[in-house]
């Protein structure tokens, strides 16, 4: 028996059940995982109000970990018992112990401990499409992350930090104000109006080189016509804090900008990709270039107060669940 936290309905953290199940031995293609670290992502949160996937009663939550194998399925050839892997994106993650496809996994360096790999599998990876992969940030361009007390968020304005930009962090709450700063931004907004505000004042006029939106919903509308991002600029809206990102042809027209929203599972089509992946991101966490990263723990049993206090929007960084 293990330890999983189901939901039943979509709503608050009330939907969110401790239970114990027999997930019996892996299939053919399967390996059971014992899970050290499961990633939170505000993709649960997403989920659980039923922003994302249908309704399917006792789902096992979760999408990202990180353990150790226990067992294989008959047919599994790239893992053996003892190995360290890691994962994103397979439903099932808040467990204690899981079954899983091997092809979803990659092995964990042995530098990576457990609780790093699911802080960065998911948020690092994002954080890599946007500030390398899709826009690669140079050194003195002007960067406004719009999430920048947040998991992605940080990640993303420690990268572009780290590559030499200036960068410009909106938040929250004031109370986040200081996280962002910790997170490389120079200078930092509490809101969207005060970033519109500063950007103005700091560029001159002239916008940002690129924005890093995680806040969606209509967030990319407002700083095209407000002129944040610079005419010929870049907005990549990777994340939905307030609903699923929108931009209005003509305001993209008007501003001649490029507007992405990638997903990183376009970007991990299959077991080679992800090993390519992850690699580049635990190279670029070696050589700094995403600081010092201390997740907050919260035991899995406690997943719904994990819940509770983001719908608060009282967490900041990054959070990990320990079974
Ligand atoms: N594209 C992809 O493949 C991909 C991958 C990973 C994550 N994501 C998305 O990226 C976003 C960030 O993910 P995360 O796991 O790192 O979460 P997070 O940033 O730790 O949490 C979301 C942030 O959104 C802000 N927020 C929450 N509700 C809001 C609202 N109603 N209006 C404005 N802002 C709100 C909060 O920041 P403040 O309190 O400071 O405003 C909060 O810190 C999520 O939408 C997630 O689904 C996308």
């Amino acid at each position: 028996m293990t330890l999983v936290i189901a939901q039943y309905g979509q709503g608050g953290p009330e939907v969110m059940r401790v239970e114990d199940r027999d997930i019996g031995p892996p299939s053919t293609e399967q390996v059971e995982v014992e899970q050290k670290a499961i990633g939170f992502n505000y993709f649960d949160v997403l989920q659980r109000r039923g922003l994302l996937s249908g309704d399917e009663p006792g789902r096992v939550m979760g999408i990202e970990g990180a353990g150790v194998v226990m067992a294989i399925g008959p047919k599994v050839t790239d893992f053996a018992v003892g190995d360290r892997v890691g994962y994103l994106k397979s439903q099932g993650a808040y467990a204690g112990t899981r079954l899983i496809d091997a092809d979803l996994l990659f092995p964990l360096p042995r530098d990576i401990n457990f609780d790093i790999a699911a802080a960065l599998t998911v948020k690092g990876f994002t954080a890599f499409l946007c500030a390398v992969q899709l826009f690669e940030v140079q050194r003195g361009q002007t960067v406004l992350v719009t999430t920048a007390a947040g998991g992605v968020g940080s990640l993303t304005a420690r990268l572009a930090a780290h590559r030499g930009a200036h960068v410009i962090g909106a938040v929250g709450s004031e109370a986040k104000r200081e996280v962002a700063h910790e997170n490389g931004a120079n200078d930092v907004a509490v809101g969207l109006d005060d970033a519109i505000e500063q950007v103005a004042r700091l560029t001159a006029g002239t916008g940002v080189d690129v924005i890093f939106d995680g806040i969606g919903a209509a967030t990319a509308d407002r700083l095209l016509n407000a002129g944040t991002v610079r005419r010929g600029g870049t907005i990549i809206s990777f994340g939905a804090g307030a609903g699923w990102p929108k931009a209005s042809p003509d305001a993209v027209a008007l501003r001649g900008a490029t507007v992405l929203a990638p997903q990183v599972l376009n970007y991990l089509t299959g077991p080679t990709e992800l090993r390519a992946g992850m690699a580049k991101v635990f190279a670029l966490y070696r050589n700094g270039a995403f600081g010092e990263i201390s997740p907050a723990r919260y035991a899995l049993r406690e997943a719904a107060v994990l819940h509770a206090e983001v719908e608060h929007r009282a967490v900041s960084g990054i959070s990990v669940l320990v079974p």
